[in-house]
């Protein structure tokens, strides 16, 4: 595996790429890799013959400084770690390959980011489109992918994709999880050992959600108050969002139709975690 700082080097891999009919696969991550981002680049291992992953903690999408400044940054095991799931090359920028000083063009994609997580961070999703159409213009990937943890941010991105014309396949890949449950993410190296175990109730939660669906239950108002009564089991949660929503859209449905998506995001003590589940 090549570490590529450069996008002027990275440039010239893709164009000798290009020019051997090699296909190209695509990771965008922010480094801190779990087992979900290794699942992606497995994936994009089977399914490309070039397969680019990128850790750029992304400035533009933090709403908090204190967040970004404490964002995990372990390159070396990320690297050993990416070249163990079959990354050929790892581009590493740093904020001013980005971000030239005179930067002054964002992405933006209005209504899918209106809700929930959009909501709650203002101008997150505006940064996380910004830098992905950035990394997509320089990688130029046949296929692109992303995890369904962050169900609005893989919507937001495929909504770019189609509107912009990207000339690029999204795939979003299930979310991977821990024994018990929990989504796999950076943030759960923050919970305490407590926390983690409690954490993996967020699941049980979701699932429970999914079962009274299936069992024919179409009330938004009980089907959410039966899944947050689960939560508030655990000691120090709180729920910041908890909806069912249409799976396209992400819009509230009052009365749930299928496909749906049931979403949270709940702070356990300090960290504060999100997940969610596809009812089909
Ligand atoms: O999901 C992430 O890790 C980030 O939002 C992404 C897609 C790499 C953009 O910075």
């Amino acid at each position: 595996m090549q570490t590529v700082r450069k996008v002027a080097d990275l440039r010239r891999i893709i164009r000798r790429a290009r020019q051997q009919g090699k296909r190209i696969g695509f990771v965008p991550t922010m480094g801190a890799l779990h087992e979900g981002h290794l699942s992606l680049i497995r994936r994009a291992r089977k399914e490309t013959d070039l397969v680019v992953a990128s850790i750029f903690v992304n400035p533009i999408q933090f709403n908090n400084g204190a967040d970004l400044s404490s964002y995990p940054r372990p390159l070396a095991r990320d690297a050993r770690l990416a070249a163990s799931a079959g990354c050929n090359v790892l581009f590493v920028p740093s904020s001013g390959e980005i971000y030239p000083p005179d930067f002054q063009t964002f992405v933006e994609v209005t209504q899918l980011t209106r809700r929930w997580e959009g909501k709650l961070r203002p101008g997150h999703f505006r940064g996380v489109t910004t830098v992905v159409a950035i990394l997509f213009n320089r990688v130029q990937p046949d296929i692109a992918y992303f995890g369904q943890k962050d169900a609005q941010q893989a919507r937001a991105v495929g909504q770019m994709i189609r509107d912009l014309g990207f000339n690029l396949r999204l795939k979003v890949l299930p979310t991977v999880r821990e024994p018990g449950g929990l989504a796999m993410s950076s943030r759960n190296q923050r919970l305490s050992p407590d926390e983690r175990r409690n954490a993996k109730i967020l699941f049980e939660s979701l699932q429970e959600g999914k079962r009274l669906i299936e069992c024919g239950l179409r009330r938004e108002t009980e089907i959410l108050r039966r899944m947050r009564a689960r939560i508030l089991k655990i000691q120090g949660a709180r729920v910041e969002y908890l909806a069912v929503v249409d799976s396209e859209t992400l819009e509230p449905m009052g009365r749930v139709k299928r496909p749906a998506m049931l979403l949270l995001a709940v702070r356990i003590g300090k960290t504060r975690l999100i997940d969610c589940l596809e009812v089909r």
